[in-house]
């Protein structure tokens, strides 16, 4: 049976390592990566596939930035292309990328069957770019690998039929407990390299709802300035959010709101680790801190993962600035939220998928 996993951005490579690794233990498997390009820069791409020990992709369609139509467009023309010659008898999709939605689009119409890896999470809101990519490729999939019963839920409210959607757990914290020990042994150097032996936050923003428009960014890093005089902050800052400031001028003078270059996965995952609160918009931050039983504040106004906030440490805490101070003053004083590790985050998700595709296949 030939795979052919299709990956693009950086919270891909975590979610595709685990699976990858699984299917090499099985006989008559061979695998095809193919990586978009849609993130390029080696700290947002080529570190990731160094510490994960993923393989180098087999090919990279290189499309690199653009609007969502132009750069959804280059996927599909491209990844067509390559199908051509080589069509794989499976297709995995990760996530809810503009890649994702792409390569289902194509794998649809060339009747190659598609089995996508985090299906059934919903926000609810159309007006992300991500829900528009989740709700369409579950409509095209022919196997729907959810990491929590909510997407079961949704799933089937949608119509979905039972026998195409499986629960096998997420595939993110596969490989975040692989990986910790090693995050944890580096912990000592790295505190000291950053300068975070006392206590910390980490800040991670990039959604287009928080950092497009400058009336929202603006208030958001004075906000953040204001907490770092009580509690030092490390924000490590993805390439949008750094154009963003840079387009409209916002700058950070503090010197407790640290900016950095984005950080390498093991590095990340050990701040978290460490950190007494986390505040971002990620989607997989709010999963990983839920596992590390991290305090996460999420400034957007839903989730797609709402297990991190029924189960997990996570807070929505939407727009509301004095919300996200008052929360934090809370956890400093020792009212941060408790949580449990929801079922099946046990590190075997890409076992189960691997068990599941080559039992259909
Ligand atoms: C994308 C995903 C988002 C995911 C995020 C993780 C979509 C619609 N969005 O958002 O779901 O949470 O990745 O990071 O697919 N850029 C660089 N170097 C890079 C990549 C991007 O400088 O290697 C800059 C470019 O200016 C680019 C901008 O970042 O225009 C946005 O990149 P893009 O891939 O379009 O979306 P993300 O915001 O990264």
């Amino acid at each position: 049976m030939r795979i052919a996993h299709v990956i693009g951005a950086r919270p891909n490579f975590m979610k595709v390592a685990p699976v990858v690794r699984a299917l090499n233990a099985c006989e008559n498997v061979n695998q095809v990566l193919i990586h978009s390009g849609q993130h390029y820069d080696p700290n947002m791409s080529q570190v990731f596939f160094q510490q994960l020990e993923l393989p180098e992709p087999d090919v990279n369609l290189e499309v690199g930035s653009g609007s969502h139509a132009a750069q959804t467009a280059q996927v599909m023309v491209k990844l067509e292309e390559f199908f051509l010659k080589d069509r794989p008898d499976w297709v995995l999709v990760y996530g809810d990328i503009n890649s994702t939605v792409a390569a289902s689009l194509v794998c649809a119409k060339m009747l190659i069957p598609i089995a996508h890896v985090e299906a059934g999470l919903r926000s609810f809101d159309r007006a992300m770019p991500e829900e528009v990519n989740r709700l369409v490729t579950d409509r095209l999939s022919d196997l729907l690998f959810t990491p929590s019963s909510d997407g079961d839920e949704n799933l089937l409210r949608e119509g979905v039929p039972q026998e195409k959607i499986h629960m096998v757990g997420n595939v993110m914290i596969d490989t975040l407990v692989r990986l910790l020990p090693k995050a944890e042994a580096q912990w000592d150097d790295l505190s000291s390299r950053l300068n975070c032996t006392g206590r910390y936050g980490l800040v991670t923003l990039h959604r287009p709802s928080n950092v497009d428009d400058a009336a929202m960014l603006g208030p958001l890093l004075d906000a953040l300035s204001e907490i770092s005089r009580d509690l030092p902050l490390i924000f490590p800052i993805h390439p949008r959010t750094r154009q963003r400031m840079k387009d409209s001028g916002l700058k950070v003078s503090n010197d407790n709101l640290r900016l950095a270059e984005p950080l390498g996965y093991l590095d990340f995952l050990a701040l978290q680790r460490h950190a007494a609160v986390v505040i971002t918009d990620s989607g997989g931050i709010q999963e990983e801190t839920t596992y590390l039983g991290t305090p996460c504040l999420t400034m957007r106004e839903n989730t797609e993962r709402p297990v991190t906030v029924t189960m997990g440490t996570n807070l929505l805490i939407g727009h509301d600035l004095q919300r996200l101070r008052a929360e934090v003053t809370s956890i400093l004083n020792g009212g941060a939220k408790q949580g449990t590790i929801p079922p099946f985050w046990d590190g075997k998700a890409g076992e189960r998928i691997a068990a599941i595709l080559t039992q259909i296949a």
